[in-house]
Parts: structure tokens; C-alpha cells; sequence
């Protein structure tokens, strides 16, 4: 017999039994479930509708529940549907027709939505660790690589010089703004629903704030239809990890890329990388590319329940129990990323000099030829031209900037002085970008600063 069965005259159908069964995955909020329940029992308790014995009793019990699910003792069963039910089943199992006091006041409704925030609340807060040490990670490295000179690149052709902590910084940027994402998802997801019952709230006097409060809510939400149907915190999740994965997948594309025999700016260590089981010298970087391909895996995870949610009439419909395998999942892959990224990013290796040597030629410093000539009082657009018509002299020829001896530059524009060879080395052309944000090593040096200063503040 179903926990609702009373206005049922017929069994469900094994078929429906299996489908719409959902222990299979939300068993995962088993610690969450006796948490809230704990803290409903609790407060039925402090407002009368339980005595202080059977208060007592129901806590003590689900503690006892709680321990031996933790060590593996309990089998759930797919005929108690869901999580919530099986608790109920097994606490009433325990202490008899008492547990089945517990569910007053109270629907899987609201349950099953408290669950939800419960369990992203804490997983949020592992992502953000996982985050912070990658960020540490990418500063300590930016740091090392203050003079390690490289190409920049626009449309991946070869642009203007920079350095590589230049480069690591700009991912910093990223994974700080995805910190604040999830900051500000946590922020709002931090509210009770508790209270909204089925929908349309509860006749008993239930202390909702004081049950928000013992489960660590900043406050209690302030509609029941909204209370029950509300999945915008998981949304948020899942678009704040989404713009982490994509993040993670830029910075593994360019490790992929570093990596090939083309580049050859990187060396993947031997642990982050795989073999091919034909080509014997093949060494692949697998695990980037997996990071790269699982981005899609949690995109698929936030268009999954934007759907599920988009044609939903208020308040509960069952189509929301979708929303977990597709939460689940998301927070798997996305923690998994995280952890695997750092390390690899440790353990590679960076080739400086072919790195220093790549930041050469391409006419990188085409633009520091033509800041030359502005700062003669040659106004930008015509030195621009000047430059252009320089380098496709020098391209026909296979010479470099620095190659054209000054005869011959000031043959193309008499303000050209012997000084101009000083602007062309690329460490010149890095060094002279000091502006905040640049590349120059003091500018990225304070840019580090900055950031660790960011995170110290964090004040999560
Ligand atoms: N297993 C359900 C879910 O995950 C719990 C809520 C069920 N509520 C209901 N009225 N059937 O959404």
C-alpha cells in the first residue's frame, strides 16, 4: 500500500512504478532530507502538535537512520517512490504510527525544494574551494612567468607580443567573476521554503523562521506557489558552472593547441596524458579535451531544465523531478574539471625559449613601429599606413622590422631615427605596455596583487 494510497482502488501499474520512481538518484539527498526533517520535527515540537517525548523520539530516530544509511545499512525500496518517502517508511518502521506524525504540515512539495538548496548550498561551496585553488594556482604561476615572453594572438594569427602571466591573468579574471556567480546564486538560494506545503501554505502556525534559521537560511521565501515551483537557483547554478566549464574549455583548448608539434609551447606531463594504441609515438591531451568535450555535458544540463521549467503552470508538477539527475550531474562534472584542471596545469612543463622565439616574427611589433612614429607627432592613421606599406616591403623581402637597415626607413618616412631599433625587441615592446591591465611584468605583478587582495576580501 502507497503512503497516499487511501482514494485508490487499483495498484499502480509496474510499469509506472519503475518509471516514475525517483530513489534510483534522489537517494543522493538522503542527508538533507533527515536534516530538514529534523529541524520540522523540532519545531512541530516547540509549537505543540508533538509532545516533547515524541519530539524526542522522531529525532533520536532519524539520527539513528541517518548513521546507518551513512555505513550502508539501509536498502531503499523503488515501491516508496522517492527519498522523502522512503524515510518516512523506514522512520515509521522504527518507532511505529508515530512517524507517521512527522509528515504534518508538511508536503514533498516543499520537501524535495528544501532538499534542493540544502544540497546546492554545500556543493556550491566545494565548487567555490575547488575555484579558489585553481585561482591560487594560475597567480602562482603568473608570478613565475612575469619574463616569459610569447605571442599574443587575434583571429590565432600572431598579434603583438606578451608574456604568459599576462595570459594566465586573463583566466583569473574569468574564474574571479565565476566566484561572484556563484556567490550571488548562493545568496539568493539561501531562503526557506519550508511552510509552502503542497502550494497553498499550511492551517497550522507553523515558526517558519526559526526552522530557516536552525537549517543555517539567511531568511524564508515569501510565496507558497513560488515556495514549491521555483527551480531559479538551480538555473543559476547551472548557467554559473556552464560559464565555468566554457571558461575551463578555453583555457584546455589552449593547452591542446600549446601542446601540438606546431607550437610546441607546453610539454603535458606524462600523468595528464594518454597513448594511442596504434600509433606508438603518439602522447595525447586527453584530459583536456574531455574537459573541453564535457562543457557541452553541463550546457545539456542547463537547456535540460530551462525546457523541463518553460511551460510549467504554477505551482508543482511532477515534470520538476527532473531537475535533479540533470543537478547531479552537473555538479559532477564540473567539480571533477576543476580538480583534474589544476594539477595538470602544475605539472606541464613550459618551453620559454620556443615560446620567446614564437613572439618573434608575424610582425609582432608592427604596432610599437607605429606608436614610434605618433609619439614623432606622425598622427596614428598615417603612421598606421606607413608601417603597413613597411611591412609589406619586408614580407615580399622575408625580412623582419629590425631586419630594414634606417636608410632605407627613412627613405619610406624621414622621421625615422636610429632610436626606432630600440622599440622593435620584443622585450621592449612588453615592457613599454605598463598601462594597468598590460603586460609589462610590473603591470601584471600588480595585477597579481590585486587579485590576491580580491581574494582575501572574498568574505564568503
Ligand atoms: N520525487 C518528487 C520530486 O523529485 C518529490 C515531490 C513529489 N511531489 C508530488 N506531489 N508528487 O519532485
Amino acid at each position: 500500500m502507497k503512503l497516499w494510497g487511501g482514494r485508490f482502488e487499483k495498484n499502480t501499474d509496474s510499469l509506472v512504478e519503475d518509471f516514475h520512481s525517483s530513489i534510483s538518484f534522489d537517494q543522493r539527498l538522503y542527508k538533507q532530507d533527515i536534516q530538514g526533517s529534523i529541524a520540522h520535527a523540532r519545531m512541530l515540537g516547540s509549537i505543540g502538535i508533538l509532545t516533547s517525548k515524541e519530539t524526542k523520539t522522531i529525532i533520536r530516530a532519524l539520527q539513528e537512520l541517518l548513521r546507518e544509511i551513512q555505513v550502508g545499512q539501509v536498502k531503499f525500496e523503488i515501491g516508496a517512490e522517492d527519498i522523502h518517502l522512503n524515510i518516512e517508511k523506514l522512520l515509521t518502521g522504527k518507532i511505529g504510527d508515530l512517524g507517521k506524525k512527522l509528515h504534518t504540515a508538511r508536503s514533498r512539495n516543499d520537501q524535495v525544494a528544501l532538499d534542493l538548496r540544502l544540497f546546492l548550498r554545500e556543493e556550491i561551496d566545494v565548487t567555490k574551494d575547488l575555484l579558489l585553488k585553481l585561482i591560487r594556482t594560475l597567480l602562482k604561476l603568473s608570478e613565475e612567468h612575469l619574463e616569459t615572453w610569447m605571442p599574443g594572438y587575434t583571429h590565432l594569427q600572431k598579434a603583438q607580443p606578451i608574456t604568459l602571466a599576462h595570459h594566465f591573468m586573463a583566466y583569473v579574471q574569468m574564474f574571479l567573476r565565476d566566484l561572484g556567480r556563484l556567490r550571488d546564486t548562493r545568496k539568493r538560494l539561501n531562503l526557506s521554503p519550508l511552510g509552502s506545503g503542497a502550494m497553498a501554505g499550511t492551517t497550522f502556525p507553523l515558526q517558519r523562521e526559526e526552522v530557516a534559521q536552525e537549517l543555517g537560511f539567511d531568511g524564508i521565501t515569501q510565496n507558497s506557489l513560488d515556495g514549491v515551483s521555483d527551480r531559479d537557483f538551480a538555473l543559476e547554478f547551472l548557467a554559473a558552472v556552464s560559464i565555468i566549464m566554457m571558461h575551463l574549455s578555453r583555457l584546455c583548448e589552449e593547452l591542446i593547441l600549446w601542446s601540438s608539434s606546431e607550437f610546441q609551447f607546453i610539454v603535458m606531463d606524462d600523468g595528464y596524458s594518454t597513448g594511442s594504441s596504434i600509433m606508438p609515438q603518439k602522447k595525447n591531451p586527453d584530459v583536456a579535451e574531455l574537459v573541453r568535450g564535457k562543457t557541452g555535458r553541463v550546457y545539456g544540463d542547463l537547456i535540460a531544465l530551462l525546457t523541463v521549467m518553460k511551460g510549467l503552470p504554477l505551482a508543482y508538477n511532477k515534470d520538476m523531478q527532473e531537475d535533479k539527475e540533470r543537478v547531479f550531474d552537473a555538479v559532477d562534472t564540473v567539480q571533477k574539471s576543476l580538480l583534474v584542471v589544476e594539477p595538470m596545469l602544475c605539472t606541464m612543463k613550459v618551453r620559454s625559449e620556443i615560446m620567446a622565439l614564437g613572439a618573434k616574427g608575424g610582425f609582432t611589433n608592427a604596432t610599437d613601429l607605429a606608436d614610434y612614429l605618433a609619439k614623432k607627432g606622425v598622427p596614428f592613421r598615417d603612421a598606421h599606413e606607413i608601417v603597413g606599406r613597411i611591412v609589406l616591403y619586408c614580407s615580399k623581402r622575408n625580412l623582419g622590422l629590425e631586419d630594414l637597415p634606417l636608410e632605407k626607413y627613412q627613405e619610406l618616412a624621414p622621421v625615422f631615427e636610429a632610436d626606432l631599433f630600440e622599440d622593435l625587441t620584443i622585450e621592449k615592446c612588453v615592457r613599454s605596455r605598463q598601462v594597468i591591465g598590460g603586460p609589462a611584468p610590473e603591470a601584471v605583478m600588480k595585477a597579481i596583487e590585486f587579485s590576491r587582495k580580491e581574494l582575501n576580501q572574498l568574505g564568503w
